[in-house]
């Protein structure tokens, strides 16, 4: 079904989380649109993973609300993706059993997935034997599976070689698809994705979130992130990172 665009997939108001003393994040206002491509940047420890877990509804708010439709399917790339001991291809028809489809449709759309990802060759090799960058795809290749409305991605591509970077990013660029979804393609994946890669953040993001200390003090289209005028801390980050 295709969605209002104004209507938000997530929307969270006045999201504080605290572990004990760590205020991890506080006071985040923030509204996810169908077909956005959301990066999340900041210090380490600024509070990217911690927001991403609250979009995924792994960790509870301790103050504010999170609205998300109970029906949506979202997906989680974490940064080391965990791998079962047992074929690629097992690896991402679990996940999708795991969903209720049955055993046998699974196995087929999993070696779908494993063929967008240029996986083919390796589905029956033990996930657990394959190269990081291997791994990574299949991780992306089982959250692309589920057909997630949502795919939210915990920098990955932190860990991997310039190649396999580059072809993760492909991947993502392919997965989100063309901002105007062509006749019968369906809507693009909506992502929500963290990293320290700048140059990334501008191949992929159509808009920026920069953290601090768990705050957002910057919520820009891409292009005004890296054109426009900054907040002191966001400016520094900036030109840290680029060097
Ligand atoms: N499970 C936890 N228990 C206690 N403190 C936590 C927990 N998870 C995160 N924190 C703290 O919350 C803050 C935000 O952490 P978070 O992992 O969200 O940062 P980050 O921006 O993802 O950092 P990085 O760039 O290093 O991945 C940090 O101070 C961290 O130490
Ligand atoms: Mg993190």
């Amino acid at each position: 079904m295709a969605q209002p665009l104004a209507h938000p997939l997530i929307a969270l108001q006045g999201v504080a989380v605290r572990y004990g003393r760590v205020q991890a994040l506080a006071d985040i206002d923030l509204h996810i649109a169908p077909g956005e491509r959301v990066a999340l940047v900041g210090a380490n420890g600024s509070g990217k993973s911690t927001l991403l877990r609250v979009l995924h509804g792994l960790v509870g708010p301790s103050a504010g609300q999170v609205r998300r439709d109970a029906a949506q399917r979202q997906a989680m790339l974490f940064q080391r993706p965990h791998m079962l001991r047992t074929s690629a291809q097992n690896n991402v028809a679990l996940a999708l059993w795991l969903r209720g489809t049955p055993w046998r449709a699974a196995r087929a759309e999993a070696l779908a997935a494993l063929r967008r990802v240029g996986l083919e060759a390796i589905a029956l090799q033990n996930a657990r034997t394959l190269s990081g960058g291997q791994q990574q795809r299949v991780a992306l290749a089982r959250a692309w599976a589920l057909r997630p409305a949502v795919l939210l991605l915990d920098e990955p591509t932190a860990s991997l070689d310039p190649h396999a970077k580059r072809e993760v990013e492909g991947l993502m660029a392919d997965l989100a698809g063309p901002a105007e979804p062509a006749d019968g393609g369906g809507p693009a994946v909506t992502m929500v994705f963290s990293s320290h890669n700048l140059g990334q953040v501008k191949r992929l993001a159509s808009r920026v979130v920069y953290l601090e200390q768990g705050r957002a003090v910057a919520d820009l289209p891409v292009h005004d992130f890296f054109n426009g005028p900054l907040p002191e801390a966001a400016r520094l980050f900036v030109k840290g990172e680029i060097g």
